[in-house]
């Protein structure tokens, strides 16, 4: 936790907008522009000036599942307590409120740091936390929402965006615990603009490592703090903890969020 708190994928800053179905293609896109302008893709969304204008105007109504919230003018946390009181999730309960509480802080350490980058405050706070927090916020807003107890199932889209890049599923998902594996913070299952592709990203922190152009879909914790106290110290105890979150992936979530950030790519 501690390492957690001295450090921060891709600086997601995603203006989603509520119910993204009920918009129509060019109030959805026009979202995904700000987005993508934020990231420094305007070139690649050609997006205008006035559609930048409507998605701003759409910005306080995020899709709540997908994407961190932002209303208002900052970012709100998310409550995920319910996650610690389903009994056959895997991970404990208090392994899930070691993670909110470093959450919420996030949230308010990234507010606190855009406010004072807005008013050319430029300090080691305003620096570290415009990227680490945010990161750290937008990363376990992604993880969190993605587990469940349900079953789910991934889209042909994802399927067909899995098997482009590694060949087959298991080979992805070997790629992405061992990737886990290697790593202290991350493994991040991330569309790359670029070429369209899916990779999965290694962090050692929030904001190490930073790949620049990718959108991330699934999120991967692997900091002490996330599976330590549970499951014990060690490669193997890891490797079990990360077993149980491979059984609550919500990969009808994951193949929503791969639809949204293709649009950014298409
Ligand atoms: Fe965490």
């Amino acid at each position: 936790m501690q390492f957690e708190e001295n450090f921060s994928i891709a600086n997601v800053r995603i203006k989603a907008m509520q119910k993204p179905h009920a918009l129509s293609r060019r109030q959805f896109l026009s979202g995904l522009g700000v987005t993508a302008a934020a990231l420094g893709l305007s070139t690649l969304t050609a997006c205008t000036e006035e559609k930048k204008h409507n998605a701003i105007s759409l910005a306080h109504g995020n899709d709540k599942e997908l994407f961190p919230i932002y209303q208002d003018g900052k970012y709100v946390a998310k409550d995920f307590t319910a996650l610690t009181k389903i009994p056959n999730l895997g991970l404990s309960p208090e392994n899930i409120s070691a993670h909110l509480a470093l959450y919420t802080a996030y949230v308010d350490k990234v507010n606190k740091a855009e406010a004072m980058m807005a008013k050319n405050e430029v300090d080691d706070f305003s620096m570290k936390n415009l990227a680490f927090s945010l990161n750290g916020m937008a990363l376990h807003d992604v993880y969190f929402a993605n587990m469940t107890t349900e079953a789910t199932k991934q889209s042909t889209a994802l399927k067909a965006a899995i098997d482009k890049t590694f060949g087959s599923f298991d080979n992805y998902y070997a790629n992405l615990v061992d990737t886990a594996m290697l790593v202290k913070g991350w493994s991040i299952t991330a569309l790359n603009l670029l070429n369209g592709k899916l990779f999965n990203y290694a962090q050692d922190t929030h904001s190490s490592n930073y790949p620049a152009y990718v959108m991330p879909i699934l999120v991967l914790d692997v900091y002490d703090h996330a599976w330590l106290d549970q499951f014990g110290s060690g490669d193997e105890a890891k490797r079990e903890y990360i077993s149980v979150f491979g059984k609550i992936i919500n990969w009808d979530l994951v193949s929503r969020r791969l639809d949204a950030v293709t649009k950014l790519y298409s």
